[in-house]
């Protein structure tokens, strides 16, 4: 017995394993059930007597040997794992360039955020919608020449299904399923059928805004748009109001700023008038909050309504609308610390 412990010591005193499938092996060899040490322990019954106090003493010291030598290889085994993990050989020796913002969502993001500021809340809805939410409600006459062919795209030639040809879509949705004080922006991709050029394309985004409550008048209006211009051009810029139509609101406007880039001294930019058309706007005609279940004699508001390119165009000098929609890294770089 004595011999057969101490030959065991010798051995497990060299024990190696190349990986954790090895160690197993030996954990099993020595220490399973039909380990070489635990059949020791079972011949122990066996051993005279007088000899079991020094024996039982060897036999235990031999099974924490081995025990800590397998818990030693296992630490090892476990630390060099963690250490491959965290060094990825497959990753490349230059750093990758992180991305930038599009210009499109870090002008998005400005304009909500400067109407957040008094209280509006942003409320999306649907690209592809029925004729009900993007015209009829809207108090789009059946004839109306925006619900044509020429401007709006069909979904699998139904009358009834389009992309919307703009978010006041959304407004109509809210209008529907709100009752007011209704303040909400709508931003989001909308579609027209137009040639791609460089003033127009297919697609382009907006955010539209909605006021609705008593006694919403249009001098709310004006002021909210004064404070939106003044925050997103400076502080010196001005508004003006030309009468325009929509078939949504009445009266209805078209709002220009003084152009930013001369200040309103005139220039190529502005064609020499020193304005520059931003937005359409209006107080939101009764017929269409009655379509929406909104008491018009007791309500009013007022809704605006912009393409973000435009407002994009006007901040950054972008002249080419192509430009948004082509993903050149050298264009969308340029906006790194916009
Ligand atoms: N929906 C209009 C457009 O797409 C913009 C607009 C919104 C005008 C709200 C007035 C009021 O051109």
């Amino acid at each position: 017995m004595k011999e057969k412990i101490q030959a065991l010591r010798a051995q497990i005193e060299q024990l190696k394993a190349a990986n954790q499938e090895e160690l197993e092996n030996l954990r099993i060899k020595y220490l399973s059930k039909k380990g070489e040490i635990t059949e020791l322990f079972n011949d122990f019954r066996n051993v005279p007597n007088e000899q079991k106090r020094e024996i039982g003493q060897l036999l235990n010291e031999l099974k924490n040997m081995a025990q800590e030598k397998i818990n030693t290889l296992r630490t090892m085994f476990e630390q060099s794992q963690c250490a491959k993990e965290e060094t990825d050989l497959s990753r490349t020796a230059d750093p990758v360039a992180l991305g930038t913002r599009h210009p499109l969502s870090l002008v998005r993001e400005e304009i909500i955020d400067i109407f957040s500021r008094i209280g509006f809340t942003v409320a999306e809805g649907p690209e592809v919608d029925d004729d009900w939410h993007v015209f009829g409600a809207l108090n789009f006459p059946p004839e109306h020449p925006a619900r044509d062919m020429q401007d709006t795209f069909f979904v699998e030639k139904n009358p009834d299904i389009m992309l919307r040809t703009h978010t006041s879509s959304v407004q109509s949705r809210v209008m529907t399923t709100q009752q007011p004080p209704i303040r909400v922006l709508c931003p989001g991709r909308v579609y027209r059928n137009e040639a791609i050029s460089a003033r127009a394309h297919c697609f382009f985004h907006q955010v539209e805004g909605l006021y609705v409550d008593k006694n919403v008048s249009f001098a709310d209006l004006k002021q909210a748009l004064l404070y939106f211009a003044r925050e997103m051009f400076g502080a010196d810029t001005q508004i003006r109001l030309r009468p325009s139509y929509f078939p949504f609101t009445e009266p209805s406007a078209e709002m220009d700023i003084s152009c930013n880039l001369c200040g309103g001294k005139g220039c190529s930019f502005c064609k020499h008038t020193g304005w520059v058309e931003i937005l359409g706007c209006g107080m939101v005609d009764p017929n269409v909050l009655e379509a929406c279940g909104i008491d018009s004699r007791v309500y009013t508001g007022y809704a605006f309504g912009m393409g973000i390119e435009r407002i994009t165009n006007l901040k950054y000098q972008v002249n080419d609308l192509r430009l948004f929609s082509e993903n050149d890294v050298r264009f969308l770089r340029q906006f790194e610390h916009a």
